[in-house]
């Protein structure tokens, strides 16, 4: 499956800065406790992004660890370096891109996280098999990803207000069923735990902001809604509507995050 995606900096910290404002729970600090980190310990976090859960691992650690972060985004790898030299953490931050062999040693790294951005892999067991071999032993891999439930009110609403099918996302599409499979298939023993986290609006704006972070992040994959900046402010537009409808209706509007951890050792 080729997947063309490509974050955008400013969309992604507009819905990691949602979720935290509109969230109930704290989805660092669940997986902090569930993945309990040791000191000393020889740590790759893949699709690092702007380095969200390598700083809240060193946090966690107090700096009691060798941190490396990898994406294809050289932006948002340098949004990761200046708050790494703001920090004065010293982790490494390097161009990696998982649909390529990773350029680490056998049996190196006793944790390997891939947060939110497995499911853009474009052949699941290879990358599988390139974080399985890159980890020692023992040692541990750690994915998050959107499950088949997820934000049920987001696709409601697009559906209402275009009338037409959601695309398959390749997150909540795959990451259930071929990512779970692969991994048990590479791993001795595989863990799923289950994080949900209702974000409640109590008006519209800042439920549209998320929507548009969300489409245009995605735009590829929702190139049958839109193609053009006027199509996707139309469809923006005809969101609105339905969402200010229900939002009147029940004086809120609740879209539940539903996410899974598995949490595999080699
Ligand atoms: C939704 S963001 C998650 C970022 C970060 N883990 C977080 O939770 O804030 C998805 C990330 O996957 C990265 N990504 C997409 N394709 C990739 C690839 N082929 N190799 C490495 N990273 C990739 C993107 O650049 C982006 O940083």
């Amino acid at each position: 499956m080729k997947i063309e995606f490509q974050e955008t900096t400013k969309d992604l910290a507009k819905r990691i800065d949602i979720h935290t404002k509109f969230g109930a729970r704290d989805i660092d600090r669940w997986m902090l406790d569930l993945i309990d980190l040791e000191a000393d310990s020889i740590i790759l976090d893949v699709g690092c992004g702007s380095g969200k859960q390598c700083f809240s691992y060193d946090d966690r650690l107090k700096g009691h660890a060798d941190i490396t972060g990898g994406d294809v985004s050289e932006e948002l790898l340098q949004q990761a370096r200046d708050e790494d030299a703001r920090r004065k953490s010293q982790m490494k931050f390097v161009y990696l891109d998982f649909n390529k062999p990773f350029e680490f040693p056998d049996d190196h790294f006793d944790f390997v996280s891939c947060c939110f951005a497995i499911y853009y892999a474009e052949n699941v067991p290879f990358t599988i098999s390139e974080m399985h071999r890159i980890t020692r032993t023992g040692g541990r891999l750690f994915t998050t990803g959107p499950m088949p439930e997820n934000k049920k009110i987001f696709y409601d609403i697009i559906k209402e207000a275009t009338h037409k099918p959601i695309p398959p996302m390749p997150g909540s599409s795959r990451y259930a069923s071929e990512f779970l499979s692969t991994i048990k298939s590479h791993y001795s023993k595989v863990d799923v735990h289950i994080f949900e986290n209702p974000l409640t609006f109590e008006s519209v704006e800042p439920y549209i902001d998320y929507t548009r972070a969300s489409m245009s992040e995605d735009r590829k994959l929702w190139s049958s809604f839109f193609q053009s900046k006027d199509d996707f402010e139309k469809i923006i537009s005809a969101i609105t509507e339905v969402a200010k409808r229900k939002l009147d209706q029940d004086g809120k509007l609740v879209m539940t995050k539903v996410v899974g951890g598995f949490l595999a050792t080699k």
